[in-house]
């Protein structure tokens, strides 16, 4: 048996911000903006959670699998900006949902989230012990932005994700994953420093530093080769995936996959234009978008590759 995907479901907060708005309050354009990344604008919360986004894109989900939430035995939502340390969002999500049968927690890894969130699902799914999950990719990143830092904001956004799994006879044909702490630092965003009777720290927050230039050479040096495992694992060749629904960094990354993978850049569908990168939500947040536009149609072979903060990647070859 395979994990299949069997519906899908993304939301995005109601207000948008332009690279133009963006212009206004610090020094940058439109032009510096879309021409190095792609992005145009992108959506930030205002009165929304990583939890009120998650419990629409999960209600959506379910509706176009026509699954119920006393179906579901599992819960697994990707992030790193949950509202609360404890309880997990996908806690909160079995709570709205009245998911009361399901077993509910999150996993961090960064944009590689929603990927470590699917295969883990299938480890589940595969041992019996579960049939059907919901799996979500969810972030509020724009709080966790330095607002003074225009070479990090401008690229990222918020929104949820969310995709129905179930065991079938189709569905999760290879997949890969990796890590490298090593290099985990070029992508960073700390918690509470120590504060206890023995340390004394101010209660600060820091907010999110990255290396670009580091962590680009690695997404276009880690990713084509991923996305080569799993092709290979899954017996096919190149030309036989319809569709590869990357990470939604910066479009030069996807350009540079492509050219790398010798496809054309046609094959890879795109939402960063309009959604900026949003780690752990891009690639159910496209997924949904291209399900919805219809362009899926059964036996249709799809790569998706998450790759970001840890260092993390994680791809996959599904058959829908
Ligand atoms: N607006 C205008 N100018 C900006 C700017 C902004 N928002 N951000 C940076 N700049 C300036 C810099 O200050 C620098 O100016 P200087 O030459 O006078 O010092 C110049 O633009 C070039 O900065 P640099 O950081 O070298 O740009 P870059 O060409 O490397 O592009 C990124 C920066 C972030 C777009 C690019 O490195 C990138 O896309 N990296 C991948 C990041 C990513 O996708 N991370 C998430 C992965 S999950």
């Amino acid at each position: 048996m395979r994990t299949r995907i069997i519906g899908t479901g993304s939301c995005l907060p109601e207000t948008v911000v332009t690279n133009e708005d963006l212009s206004q309050i610090m020094d940058t354009s439109d032009e510096w903006i879309s021409s190095r990344t792609g992005i145009r604008e992108r959506r930030l919360v205002k009165e929304e959670t990583t939890a009120s986004l998650s419990v629409t894109a999960a209600k959506r989900a379910m509706e176009n699998a026509g699954v119920s939430a006393q179906e579901i035995d599992l819960i697994i939502v990707g992030t790193i900006t949950g509202d609360y340390v404890t309880p997990s969002t996908a806690c909160e999500v079995q709570a709205a949902l009245g998911a009361d049968r399901a077993a509910a927690f999150d996993i961090n890894a960064a944009c590689s989230g929603f990927m470590f969130a699917l295969h883990t699902a299938d480890a589940y799914l595969k041992t019996g012990m579960y049939k059907t999950a919901l799996i979500l990719g969810a972030e509020t990143l724009s709080k966790i932005m330095d607002w003074s830092d225009r070479s990090t904001c401008v690229l990222f956004g918020d929104g949820a994700g969310a995709a129905v799994v179930r065991s079938d006879e189709v569905g999760l044909l290879a997949y890969d994953q990796g890590s490298d702490g090593t290099r985990g630092m070029v992508l960073t965003c700390r918690n509470r420093k120590n504060n206890n009777p023995l340390v004394q720290n101010p209660t600060d927050f820091s907010y999110t530093q990255m290396d670009g230039q580091e962590v680009y050479k690695f997404a276009v040096t880690t990713v084509p080769k991923s996305i080569k495992k799993v092709i290979a694992q899954a017996g096919l060749t190149i030309d036989d995936i319809d569709y590869f629904a990357l990470h939604q960094a910066n479009i030069r990354i996807i350009q540079s996959v492509a050219k790398r993978l010798g496809v054309s850049e046609d094959k890879f569908p795109t939402s960063l234009d309009h959604c900026g990168n949003i780690s752990a939500a891009s690639v159910p947040i496209l997924l949904d978008e291209i399900n919805r536009k219809g362009l899926i149609k059964p036996g249709m072979k799809i790569v998706l590759s998450g790759f970001g903060g840890g260092l993390t990647w994680g791809s996959a070859v599904i058959e829908v």
